[in-house]
């Protein structure tokens, strides 16, 4: 029988399926329009989507974020993602691979992602407040590229058996002083503020995914799970991603920026990109397609998102991620407001 921990695996997955279908797309980036040019003087064939980052560069800006792994079920949408990464050339995170560190028997289901996909970008994941020893044991578990180290508080506070202590600076400093990889801090989907980019900036850490409220919502998520307490007033908890990714412009660090949470097409990624994220990571909508049209619907909806992000790109006059600099955009009354009150 598997674990409690493998359970909860599941237990995401489902609810996080049966939110997605209950609740439909959120309009999350509707409070961001992007300004028409009639003469971009482009052509789509001169366009390349390509990202490049300090430590590493990849041909599409956009990945299949964080989810599964750890239960026997999980494995097997891990291998369909991996399936899906590896034919379309985009990068794939794992979920948090700490019930591996536990439990041998949970290992597989992350190996396989690897297996899968020889030579593509993989991001390993796990909590923070580890260890740097556990950190390379999960890197070095799927042979990653990278690392995610995802901050979680609003999520562990909501679950029934999650953590009460939050004194987790320390341990992400050791992880990013320590590991083998590039590392990347992650929010779930509550978003990020100018004092938490400021406080990892000056830890060391090079990269962050603002990880903005609009999608996948962790506090519904586990408060369905919670038979105990409610915390249903803990729904909206959070910065969105568009307000996320104008804190970290506001922040003002070095940092390099990634943002997930919500998107659902590639005009999102596009305006992600316009606010200032070099990635873009999607958990919840591929999941959703993954479950609803299979393996070969997710890997048609990935190709398609890919040629017409080339086709927008073109749309909006920018021939490559520098030129996105230059997309002038309006904002909503509310999201101008929130940016005004937080200068
Ligand atoms: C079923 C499911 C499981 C997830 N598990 C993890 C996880 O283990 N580690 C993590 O960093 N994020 C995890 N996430 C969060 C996603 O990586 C992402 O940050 C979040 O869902 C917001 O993106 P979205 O709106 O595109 O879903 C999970 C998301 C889903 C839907």
């Amino acid at each position: 029988m598997e674990s409690a921990h493998a359970h909860r695996k599941d237990e995401h997955l489902t609810i996080a399926e049966v939110q997605m279908r209950k609740n439909g797309l959120v309009e999350n980036f509707n409070d961001i329009r992007l300004i028409h040019n009639g003469l971009p003087e482009l052509a789509v064939n001169e366009v390349s989507i390509a990202t490049t980052l300090p430590d590493f560069k990849l041909d599409t800006p956009f990945y299949i974020e964080a989810m599964t792994g750890g239960s026997e079920k999980t494995g097997k949408i891990n291998q369909q993602l991996a399936q899906v990464a590896k034919e379309t050339g985009i990068a794939m995170a794992v979920g948090s691979e700490s019930i591996a560190l536990k439990d041998p028997a949970a290992r597989a289901s992350f190996e396989v992602v690897r297996q899968e996909n020889p030579d593509g970008f993989i991001l390993a994941n796990i909590g923070a407040g580890h260890p740097a020893q556990h950190a390379q044991q999960v890197i070095d578990l799927i042979g990653a590229n990278a690392l995610e180290v995802h901050i979680n508080t609003a999520q562990e506070i909501v679950m029934p058996e999650g953590d009460r202590n939050f004194h987790w600076l320390e341990s992400i400093a050791d992880i990013v002083a320590n590991v083998n990889v590039p590392v990347i801090v992650k929010e779930v989907g509550f978003g990020m503020s100018q004092t938490t980019l400021q406080m990892l900036n000056e830890i060391g850490v090079k990269y962050v995914n603002v990880g903005g409220r609009g999608g996948t919502n962790f506090a519904a998520i586990e408060n369905q799970r919670n038979h105990n307490e409610d915390y249903s007033y803990l729904l909206d908890w959070g910065q969105t991603t568009t307000e996320s990714l104008l804190e970290a412009r506001l922040a003002d660090t070095p940092l390099n920026i990634l943002a997930t949470g919500g998107i659902q097409n590639p005009l999102d990624i596009l305006k992600a990109q316009v606010l200032g994220a070099k990635m873009v990571g999607v958990a919840g909508h591929f999941l959703h397609t993954l479950l609803n049209d299979k393996q070969d619907g997710l890997l048609n909806e990935i190709i398609i998102w890919q040629k017409q992000l080339h086709e927008l790109y073109a749309l909006v006059g920018a021939a490559n991620e520098n030129e996105l600099a230059d997309v002038d955009y309006v904002m909503s009354a509310e999201l101008e407001s929130f940016a005004r009150q937080r200068m």
